[in-house]
């Protein structure tokens, strides 16, 4: 009861929900923002902002300091050693590119290899299979259990003396696996093979700390973490940052340019050319303050006791079939349901008020993993409830109802 009353309070956080009466289900798309972030990004814009790096005036130093403050809260978020190992990026797509290219591409041959799983999002394929067009490389695929979890073992065996990079998300988007970064970085490490973590749906779920992990890149988007749009992360080990090249070349990432050539500013500066996203790395510095401050023992809990509620409901529609059964999971379900398509299923929810997503998630290969062309996902948020899984669970037997009829 205590916990139902004070998620409601956290609702009340988020003024999307004021004047709707919305169950929200979509959160691994993308999380709702709280009036602390709106407001942060608000207040900064009308009276902090300037260009960074570039002014010497008050205004321009101002908003330096609240942009290299959100970085420093970023790693420490992370659990960085410094706040120089972060760069900002438009997202985790973004930040794979940039370590798919800047990283990877100048240290492939021709039948060099590049690891991910089959859990993946596309964000965390298709710029491999870039490079490997690119280069020659060859893309090579752990498989996953029929439980959605990585095949540690093939896992382990497809890591060999060409392999180049193992990338693997923290947590699938599409199943809600929490995958052993800890133990496959190890694997990864001990074949001297670097590692990328696609952090992007576990950043809102679980605290990271990517020196505990001990991968060389971790990757995550500010919008899935109750912050905007266009703005995201990479932390990278600082002895490689330095010796990667630049990206994208433009103004802020140099120290000088001449025709004859240009030297660049270290990092992270070498990684951000032209102005960038000022108010939105405020406002995911500001989303960041806004989950520290709930603490992640009572954010876990709360998605626990969400997850605990809302398994048993589902497992007790006939006809509902999860996708994917993974021993540790992350704050979402996927399920398809007997007979009926999930955009029927989505379209059938919307009507009553409840966003989920339909489709294949950004995850295609898992779709045909498990042989089905899309499935219908329910994922949570801060500002979900029991009330809120309870409406899934009568809509859905609703639906039944409707098309058994
Ligand atoms: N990657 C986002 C999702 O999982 C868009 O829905």
């Amino acid at each position: 009861m205590k916990n139902t009353a004070t998620r409601q309070a956290w609702k009340t956080d988020f003024p999307v929900f004021a004047d709707r009466n919305l169950v929200f289900l979509d959160s691994a798309a993308s999380a709702q923002k709280p009036a602390v972030v709106l407001d942060a990004m608000r207040e900064f814009d009308a009276h902090s902002y300037a260009n960074i790096h570039r002014g010497v005036y008050k205004l321009s130093e101002t908003a330096t300091a609240a942009y290299e403050g959100a970085r420093a809260k970023v790693g420490t978020f992370l659990g960085a050693a410094s706040e120089r190992e972060i760069i900002f990026t438009r997202g985790a797509t973004e930040a794979v590119n940039l370590v798919a290219n800047s990283f990877a591409r100048p240290r492939l041959a021709p039948g060099d290899e590049i690891l991910i799983t089959h859990l993946e999002h596309h964000a965390n394929i298709v710029p491999w299979q870039l490079v490997c067009e690119q280069t020659g490389a060859v893309l090579k695929v752990a498989p996953i259990t029929d439980r959605g979890e990585v095949d540690l073992e093939a896992f382990a065996s497809l890591l060999g003396p060409r392999t180049r990079l193992a990338a693997f998300a923290h947590v699938s988007n599409a199943l809600g696996t929490v995958n052993p970064v800890t133990e496959m970085t190890a694997m990864a490490h001990a074949q001297g093979v670097p590692v990328l973590v696609d952090g992007a749906q576990a950043v809102p779920h679980l605290p990271v700390d990517v020196q505990e992990i001990g991968c060389d890149f971790y990757v995550f988007s500010g919008h899935k973490l109750y912050g905007p749009t266009g703005i995201g992360a990479l932390y990278g080990k600082q002895e490689h940052l330095e010796a990667m090249p630049p990206w994208q070349g433009g103004g802020d990432m140099i120290l000088s340019v001449t025709f004859a050539g240009t030297t660049y500013a270290p990092a992270p500066g070498k990684f951000e050319a032209g102005t960038p996203n000022i108010t939105g790395a405020v406002g995911l510095g500001a989303a960041i303050d806004y989950l520290e401050g709930l603490g992640w023992p009572a954010i876990t809990a709360h998605q626990e006791d969400l997850q605990a509620h809302a398994e048993p409901l589902l497992r007790g529609i006939d006809g509902l079939r999860l996708i994917g059964e993974p021993t540790r999971r992350a704050g979402l379900f996927s399920f398809v349901m007997d007979g009926i398509h999930p955009h029927d299923v989505g379209t059938f929810l919307a009507a009553e008020n409840i966003a989920v997503r339909s489709g294949h998630h950004c995850a295609q290969p898992v779709m045909e993993r498990f042989g089905v062309p899309a499935t219908t996902r329910a994922s949570v948020g801060l500002y979900n409830t029991r009330e809120d899984l309870d409406a899934l669970h009568a809509a859905l037997l609703r639906m039944k109802e409707f098309f058994d009829a």
